[in-house]
């Protein structure tokens, strides 16, 4: 049986940090892990590293499911980039179709669609809160690194489309040169995504 909580340490996420040998905090967020009853929490710290807020790592599903974040402490964002497809129907890692950024504060619920890449970014002054409905199988999964994610489609790329940081105290995009192609970064509210998606 695995323990169900993980740390994700700035070791980790200097595969995936704008400045990987930017001084951070030694943890950068915490993990709680329920699967689909009891769900997942993850915490994040607060501040930059390397002028980059404090995000998790991203991850991308390895198969189709409904996955649902609430937000229960704090203000972030919730990225989301979606990947083109090959001509068989393989996923380009290094084109993004889609990118959007969603603003979020407590009692937000952002519904992640069908394969895409997601991450959160604290860009608050306190902890940001999250639960999450993902599966977690407590018998053999692991809490840092769950099955059900791919993590290394997100290493690759040394992490997303953008990085969010922090400009005259708000949040900025600043393109990751890694990728081929990139759309412009679209910001939306979670409150008019979740309308549209009537939720
Ligand atoms: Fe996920």
């Amino acid at each position: 049986m695995e323990k169900p909580f993980a740390e994700r340490t700035q070791e980790k996420m200097k595969e995936v940090l704008m400045d990987p040998s930017a001084a951070g905090p030694a943890i950068h967020y915490y993990m709680i892990r329920g699967g689909k009853e009891k769900l997942n929490i993850t915490t994040l710290e607060t501040g930059a590293v390397g002028g980059e807020y404090i995000k998790t790592y991203g991850h991308y599903h390895v198969f189709d499911f409904k996955e649902t974040y609430q937000i229960i402490h704090g203000h972030g964002l919730v990225l989301l980039q979606i990947r083109n497809k090959d001509a068989d129907g393989k996923f380009l890692d290094d084109e993004i179709a889609s990118f959007r950024a969603i603003e979020v504060v407590p009692g937000d619920v952002v519904e992640i669609p069908p394969f895409a890449g997601h991450l959160l970014v604290n860009t608050g002054a306190t902890w940001l809160v999250t639960s999450d409905d993902s599966v977690f199988e407590s018998a053999s999964d692991s809490s840092s690194m769950p099955k059900h994610a791919d993590y290394e489609a997100v290493k690759k790329m040394q992490g997303f489309a953008y990085y969010v940081v922090e400009k005259d105290g708000k949040p900025a995009f600043v393109k990751n040169e890694k990728y081929a192609s990139v759309p412009v970064a679209e910001i939306v509210n979670a409150k008019v995504k979740t309308q549209n998606a009537k939720l």
